[in-house]
């Protein structure tokens, strides 16, 4: 029987519970496990372990699925990096793996990554210098969208046309030891895209729809579905793959100039997909997980 673990912070979460069930259904063994609950040793054995109630190896895991790590301090996700890092070493499949989490957390990584692949991105600054912020911010046409760095949600990002509010807002960003993260406004109408890739192919697709610029389903978009296009089908796999994404969320906007890749999720949320899907996308995935564990 395969054993498969599903570390979240709540296994009650519509996705993890989701998951959970599907990989029952295929016949694995599931049990969820907290990053709080981890311990890494070294010159002792086990190498990993979980505690719910009693200390439990977790090396012996045939596959680890990584639901959001959530927000901690840099010591936090270091040493949670390190831990997923010393099982993928140790043989266990992470999904998605270490490399690719850490690739996608922060959003000028993964852009580079993709413009070095060949994929369309929005125009993008990143510093930590606030004269250089303003000139950036002339330079791509007094319209621009901060982000935050390790953002996610839509949750922070605001839009300046105004100068002196950019000002204000890269002083301040710099002042709380912050990355300015910036890039030109796209005009993209009321919806942008969604393409969900597992294993290299795409196997579900939206609209997100919303008067306002921020089209996540987490401030109220509304999901609707979307037969996607072949050419942002390969966008979206082409995108997961620069990013190293075996499962992914790819947000792709709309534009004059056509459609541009903005970030790469690499722990999503389905459900708001899930909604307007045919596929389950939770059983995609646990198939996924498991035909990798298997090949070892
Ligand atoms: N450069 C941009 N121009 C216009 N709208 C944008 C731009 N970047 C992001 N958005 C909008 O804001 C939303 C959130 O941005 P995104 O880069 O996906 O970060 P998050 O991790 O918060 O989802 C996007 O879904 C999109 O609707
Ligand atoms: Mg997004």
């Amino acid at each position: 029987m395969m054993k498969v673990g599903i570390l979240t912070r709540r296994p009650d979460a519509w996705c993890s519970s989701r998951l959970a069930e599907a990989f029952s259904r295929l016949g694995a063994e599931v049990s969820f496990l907290s990053f709080r609950r981890l311990s890494g040793q070294v010159s002792m054995r086990p190498l990993a372990s979980h505690r719910a109630p009693d200390l439990r190896a977790i090396e012996e895991l045939d596959a680890l699925v990584i639901r959001p790590i959530g927000r901690g301090s840099l010591e936090q996700i270091i040493f949670r990096m390190d831990l997923l890092r010393r099982l993928e070493a140790e043989g266990v499949v992470v999904v998605n793996p270490p490399e690719a989490i850490e690739i996608c957390s922060d959003k000028y990584h993964a852009l580079w990554l993709m413009e070095s692949a060949g994929i369309p991105v929005p125009r993008t600054v990143a510093t930590e210098d606030v004269q250089v912020a303003m000139r950036a911010f002339y330079e791509l046409g007094r319209d621009v969208v901060v982000k935050p760095l390790f953002g996610s949600r839509g949750i922070g990002s605001v839009r300046a046309t105004d100068p002196d509010a950019a000002l204000r807002l890269f002083r301040s960003i710099a002042f709380q030891r912050g990355v300015i993260y910036m890039q030109e406004f796209i005009p993209h109408g009321n919806y942008d895209v969604r393409a969900f890739v597992i294993g290299g192919r795409v196997v579900a697709a939206m609209r997100r729809v919303a008067r306002g610029w921020k089209k996540n389903v987490y401030l109220g978009a509304r999901p609707e579905p979307y037969e996607l296009p072949a050419e942002l089908e390969e966008l979206a796999v082409r995108a997961a793959e620069a990013t190293k994404c075996e499962v992914a969320g790819v947000d792709i906007l709309p534009s004059e100039r056509g459609p541009l890749v903005i970030e790469v999720n690499s722990q999503p949320s389905w459900r708001g997909l899930q909604s307007v899907s045919k596929t389950d996308i939770a059983m995609e995935i646990a198939r996924y997980v498991l035909s990798r564990a298997k090949d070892g």
